[in-house]
């Protein structure tokens, strides 16, 4: 399983990194624009921040099939290693994922609303894909959609892996945890929400407030 951010926001990607296990971060041009810096500054902060053994993954702004490719390869070389090129399941954005598949281009297969089209796009080559959980739900049930597909990449052997992306709250990602999803990539709120339950503060509280009731101290060791 992987954990990744999905964020451009430096205070967030090292608030999750310290207390989760976080294998990488996902931004998309809105996430950029979001940072305030100029883009080339915001990607190379990140790239900055993470470990080399942590993944970056960087969307293409251009729509074109030609002006595409160009990106993809401008993304690929940002890093020695660990830098997937993301891109929309446009047309244009398909016929990309195979070119990049030939090239060795790593790619995720993103703004994916069904799971036919995310089917495709692995079939295209694409090591990732991003179905937009929340956002699939505005017209069905978004979680089964990606439940169908998880279904659908094991029962015909796929590589690629589903980083489910677009989560609104803890009950979305749970479920496609549960499912078996692969990878998901979460916004900081929602991963720290994960493990934010008020009932195991209140555990605590209480062992602490036992302990030095009897023992005088707030520590094992005197
Ligand atoms: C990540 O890869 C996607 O760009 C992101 O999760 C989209 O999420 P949104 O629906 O919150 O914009």
């Amino acid at each position: 399983f992987e954990l990744i951010i999905d964020t451009a926001d430096l205070d967030g990607i090292k608030e999750c990194d310290d207390i989760l296990n976080v294998q990488g971060v996902t931004t998309n041009p809105t996430i950029l624009t979001k940072t305030g810096k100029p883009a080339e500054q915001a990607i190379q902060d990140i790239i900055d921040y993470l470990r080399p053994d942590q993944k970056l993954f960087v969307q293409v702004v251009a729509t074109d099939y030609e002006s595409i490719m160009d990106e993809a390869r401008y993304i690929a070389q940002l890093r020695p290693e660990n830098i997937y090129t993301k891109i929309p399941v446009t047309h244009p954005g398909l016929k990309a994922i195979k070119q990049c598949a030939r090239e060795g281009i790593p790619t995720l297969a993103t703004a994916i609303y069904s799971s036919d089209a995310a089917f495709m796009a692995a079939h295209n080559g694409a090591n990732y894909l991003a179905p937009y959980v929340n956002r699939m739900c505005n017209y069905g049930n978004g979680v089964q959609d990606v439940i169908d597909l998880i279904d659908m990449l094991a029962i015909q052997d796929s590589d690629t892996k589903v980083l489910a992306a677009s989560f609104k709250n803890v009950d979305q990602a749970h479920q496609l945890i549960a499912a078996g999803a692969q990878a998901l990539t979460l916004p900081p709120d929602v991963a720290l929400n994960l493990v934010a339950h008020l009932g195991t503060q209140f555990a605590v509280d209480e062992f602490s407030a036992n302990w030095e009731r009897a023992y005088g101290r707030t520590t094992l060791r005197a």
